[in-house]
């Protein structure tokens, strides 16, 4: 098997015993939240636990690979390989019981200079979305391909608001303008699902602003492998500033939508 194989392979196995352990501590009861950037965004004991375990695991089979995590930062290893983590990707709807919380891990390779494996683990629903490089995305172990949906009026996106109240307005207005020329917004709280969820044709499209890049390194790439394109809009690649991603008409016109000039 080769490195990119062996390290997908398991990245999967990681995010099947992370998802154990979330809902080992769900079952357990008593959840202790804490707040972070603002009011809004969420931290309890289990997203810190849950990253912990997986940066173990990496290390204990790859100890020279490099490590980003949502809770603890950075580890910078020799290898070409970096594992980039959500440990809960979706924390307010893991703090309510609200289906739809995963565990993300996307691995990007640093002499490639491109993603070559991303899984996202869906912990309450059980669904698992992969992908690897040169392979097509999957579902459950079945492939999965992005709708062809190509006019807005038609399309199904589904988007999330950031933690930034000056963001979130911004997020309102493109709402307000947009929302009768679509067929109807999802915003189901978790970037990294949104994205498998236009990867396997269970929405259009996607877009949001003020992602981090373990909210979206996973699901952007199981997109691109089930067909899809991701950019950050117009002529730019994702970014905290924007995440877009469809089949390619789509996005462009999604591109046109959500064109950040006009609401800045
Ligand atoms: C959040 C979720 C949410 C998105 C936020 C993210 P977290 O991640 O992906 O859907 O709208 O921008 O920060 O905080 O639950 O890991
Ligand atoms: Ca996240
Ligand atoms: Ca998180």
């Amino acid at each position: 098997m080769n490195p990119e194989a062996e390290r997908h392979q398991y990245s999967q196995e990681i995010a099947q015993r992370a998802a154990t352990f979330i809902r080992d501590k769900v079952n357990e009861g008593v959840i202790e939240v804490a707040l972070k950037s603002s009011r809004t965004d969420m931290v309890t004991q289990v997203d810190r636990a849950t990253e912990q375990l997986i940066k173990d695991a990496i290390l204990e089979r790859f100890p020279d690979d490099s490590i980003q995590g949502e809770e603890y930062g950075e580890i910078n290893g020799s290898s070409r390989y970096q594992w980039v983590i959500d440990p809960i990707d979706g924390t307010t709807n893991f703090v309510y019981g609200f289906a739809g919380y995963a565990v993300s891990i996307g691995i990007y390779d640093r002499e490639l200079n491109r993603t070559v494996s991303g899984c996202v683990l869906d912990v309450p629903r059980g669904n698992i979305y992969s992908a690897l490089i040169s392979q097509n995305a999957l579902k459950n172990g079945k492939s999965i391909t992005v709708n062809q949906r190509k006019t807005l009026s038609e399309a199904l996106l589904a988007t999330g608001f950031s933690y930034s109240d000056e963001i979130r307005k911004i997020q309102g207005r493109i709402i307000n303008e947009n929302i009768t020329k679509i067929r109807d917004i999802r915003r189901a709280g978790a970037a990294s699902l949104d994205l498998s969820m236009v990867a396997s044709g269970e929405v259009d499209g996607y877009y949001e602003m003020g992602l981090q890049r373990w909210d979206y390194i996973a699901g952007a790439f199981i997109v691109e492998q089930a067909g899809g394109v991701v950019t950050g809009g117009l002529n730019k690649l994702p970014s905290y500033e924007l995440v877009i991603a469809g089949c390619p008409e789509l996005v462009v016109q999604i591109e046109e939508m959500v064109n950040l000039d006009r609401y800045r």
